[in-house]
């Protein structure tokens, strides 16, 4: 049986925005209702804001020992200058509410959101980029004491995508997902985030005694014959760029769903296929230990921890056989050697999709209208696998009469 590391994490995730409900004063709450329809709305999402302690219950019912959740800048600044004491107060009161019920906080800064009023200012490329988000950054410290880990920045390599999806672009993911053609992150955003990275990653360390990193979407890129060069180079630009940055960081964040194949046009939309996930990806559980291979070799051996994995499925059973493979994948990583701390579940609920309520996450599903929790059995098979430190994931599901 695989050795893990003392104190290793299990747990899942969930961000603000996707969560929390009511995110005013963000960017993300702009667009969308400007959108015209084109994304549905965030509204009041799944109420976290009000009911984070009963998610957290759940998860620790289960036999969970961590939690990923952030801070809302938009909250906390809602205005540039103002610092909300009662949000800060707010998030102080989650991380206790996380060490009380024996739930490991880890804390994310940053989660795609900011808020309107730093967008409209020029957002991370403005002059003044990395000083707004450094005096957020020292506004947050204060109240994580006891917090052991903090990421910085969620998925700097698709926040140097976003603002860079055409019209086009959405729209035809609107009429077919799988035929989606992602744009390239662009390398001067990516080196911008590194630097703002490194800057609050200081003075996170300079405050508190937290470990810090940032964590970074893994897209497992394979070439097809012949087009090893272009490989190279989208992994550069897609990942590597923000892998190389992680190197003097305390552990890099991996996040991994699904593996794609590189053309000679570049990275290959995922072909139709009925084992599709309802983001539109294909179903590869193996992403998740090419992914932290990869991370593990280019930082050149940075402690790792999955901040997320999952699948986006409307069947329970198929979630669980998705995770119980991305785990052996995992394992079999740390049993060759990969230091890996621990293993966080995307999603804890079904959350807001950035501009979709479908693709459905959960370990939790919550009914939109009365927000009532609903444990699905994913959540009760993964507490076991927590609870047995892995030992279960080799059960035979009938026979635990699980599906
Ligand atoms: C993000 C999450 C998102 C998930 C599934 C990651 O890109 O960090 O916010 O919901 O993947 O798409």
């Amino acid at each position: 049986m695989t050795a893990l590391p003392s104190g290793f994490l299990w747990g899942a995730a969930t961000s603000p925005h996707q969560t929390e409900g009511n995110n005013l004063a963000s960017d993300w709450w702009t667009n969308e209702h400007r959108s015209q329809g084109r994304l549905q709305l965030s509204g009041d999402a799944d109420d976290s804001y009000h009911r984070y302690a009963e998610d957290m219950e759940l998860l620790a019912r289960a036999g969970l020992n961590a939690y990923r959740f952030g801070v809302e800048w938009a909250r906390i600044e809602p205005v540039e200058g103002h610092v909300s004491r009662a949000a800060l107060a707010h998030y102080r009161r989650m991380i206790d509410t996380a060490l009380h019920l024996g739930l490991t906080p880890v804390v994310t800064l940053h989660h795609f959101t900011v808020p309107q009023w730093f967008a409209a200012a020029g957002g991370w490329m403005s002059d003044d980029g990395p000083r707004l988000f450094t005096r957020f950054v020292e506004q947050v410290t204060p109240i994580l004491g006891g917090v052991e880990w903090v990421c910085t920045i969620n998925e700097p390599n698709i926040l140097a995508l976003m603002g860079h999806f055409t019209q086009d672009a959405l729209e035809a993911a609107e009429r077919d997902l799988s035929a989606v053609v992602m744009p390239t992150p662009d390398a001067a955003i990516g080196r911008r985030l590194a630097e703002i990275h490194h800057e609050a990653a200081a003075v996170v360390r300079a405050r508190t005694s937290a470990k810090v990193g940032w964590t970074v979407a893994s897209q497992a890129l394979t070439p097809t014959p012949g087009n090893e060069a272009k490989h190279a180079e989208l992994q550069y630009l897609w990942e590597d760029l923000y892998l190389e940055a992680a190197r003097d960081d305390d552990f890099v964040g991996v996040q991994a769903y699904t593996s794609q194949a590189v053309g000679p046009e570049g990275v290959i939309p995922h072909p139709p296929h009925p084992d599709n996930t309802l983001a539109g990806w294909a179903y590869r559980p193996d992403a998740l230990g090419m992914a932290v291979r990869h991370a593990w070799d280019v930082t050149g051996g940075v402690p790792v921890l999955v901040t997320e994995n999952g699948i986006a499925t409307a069947d329970d059973p198929r979630r669980i056989a998705y995770t119980r493979d991305a785990l052996r994948g995992l394992l079999a990583a740390i049993d060759d050697g990969v230091d890996v701390r621990g293993y966080l579940h995307w999603s804890a609920l079904d959350n807001y999709e950035w501009g979709r309520w479908e693709p459905t996450f959960g370990l939790v599903a919550v009914d939109r209208e009365t927000f009532e929790r609903r444990p699905k059995p994913s959540l009760a098979w993964l507490g076991d696998v927590a609870r047995t430190a892995g030992a279960a994931l080799d059960d035979n599901p009938s026979a635990a009469g699980r599906p």
